[in-house]
């Protein structure tokens, strides 16, 4: 399977990309960066760092948009601490991201296979599929799916009290890309708030006899003090690593075709993913709606692929 990774790393987006690297069934193209839970030249070198983490430094990381389309960047430096790596700062890295934005990488690896064979899976705000989709719409075509941590239906908003994160940054791209047209795979917070970040999962990944489990371990660890509080659970959700973990076991998890559209005019309710779930409406389905996963499953799978790594 071929996949892009278009991110905001972001400890939950490192793990992402580390499971992906683990796994063989994966090819992993190349990384492209946003603004989000940090600043687009923060979110660069995290995945250069991320990438030196994983022993994996010839994979190419382009750098992307440094703003939403119309609206003002906001970060989430109160989840993910001032470097978005707070809990385990990884070493600096000498190296600089490579040549081009990250929308033409986008563009030109699409062009350069098979219609059908690349999927993007987006764990950061949209900006730059939607930079890519007015660009060059034909080529966009050429995508596989999207794969999309983003949006939620009962578990409505984490930033505002009616919008999730990735959506709320950039709800005007969100809304493109939702209406684009080509296949898209949504992950919520419906399913990443059913797998909690609890201690005796934690435990079990820093005794993992490698580097990362240690720095995965702190990460959550940072993270789940947090989110534990706001939501009162033993351990916090864990996002993005679901676009990659149903890539490899779909099995896991279970949804509806329904259609969403995003808010974009009201201020109170802007970036909210408005679900058709009980399909009371009449626009047709444009994404894959997930609403449960099976949690003990999916972290015995994350554990054994973190497992892999040096
Ligand atoms: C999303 O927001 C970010 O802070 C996380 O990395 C994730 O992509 C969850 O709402
Ligand atoms: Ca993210």
């Amino acid at each position: 399977m071929k996949i892009i990774i278009d991110t905001d790393p972001g400890q939950d987006d490192a793990i992402t990309a580390l499971i992906a690297i683990a796994s063989s069934k994966i090819n992993l193209l190349g990384v492209t960066t946003v603004a989000g839970n940090v600043p687009v030249s923060m979110t660069t070198r995290n995945a250069l760092q991320m990438l030196d983490l994983a022993g994996r430094p010839d994979i190419p990381v382009h750098a992307g948009a440094d703003k939403p389309l119309l609206r003002t960047p906001i970060t989430a430096t109160h989840v993910h601490g001032a470097s978005g790596f707070e809990g385990a700062l990884l070493p600096p890295t000498y190296r600089k991201e490579n040549e081009g934005h990250a929308v033409d990488f986008i563009i030109d690896t699409l062009l350069n296979h098979e219609p059908g064979t690349v999927t993007i899976c987006t764990i950061g705000p949209l900006t730059n599929i939607a930079l890519a989709i007015i660009k060059a719409p034909e080529i966009m075509q050429h995508a596989k799916q999207i794969v999309m941590m983003a949006g939620a239906f009962s578990e409505v908003g984490n930033i505002t009290p009616a919008a999730e994160f990735n959506i709320y940054v950039d709800p005007h791209a969100a809304q493109m890309v939702l209406s684009f047209g080509i296949p898209i795979v949504m992950i919520p917070l419906d399913i990443t708030h059913q797998l909690h970040t609890s201690a005796k999962r934690i435990s079990r990944i820093e005794a993992l006899p490698n580097r990362i489990g240690p720095v995965v371990a702190a990460w959550l660890r940072m993270e789940k003090e947090y989110e534990a509080k706001k939501y009162g659970t033993d351990g916090g959700p864990l996002h993005d690593p679901n676009t990659v973990m149903w890539l490899l076991r779909p099995d896991l998890y279970s949804g509806r075709k329904v259609n969403v559209q995003i808010e974009t005019q009201s201020e109170l309710t802007m970036g909210m993913s408005v679900v058709d779930w009980w399909q009371v409406g009449l626009l047709p389905a444009n994404v894959l709606f997930l609403r449960t996963v099976n949690d003990d499953e999916f972290y015995e799978v994350l554990i054994e692929r973190l497992g892999r790594l040096p």
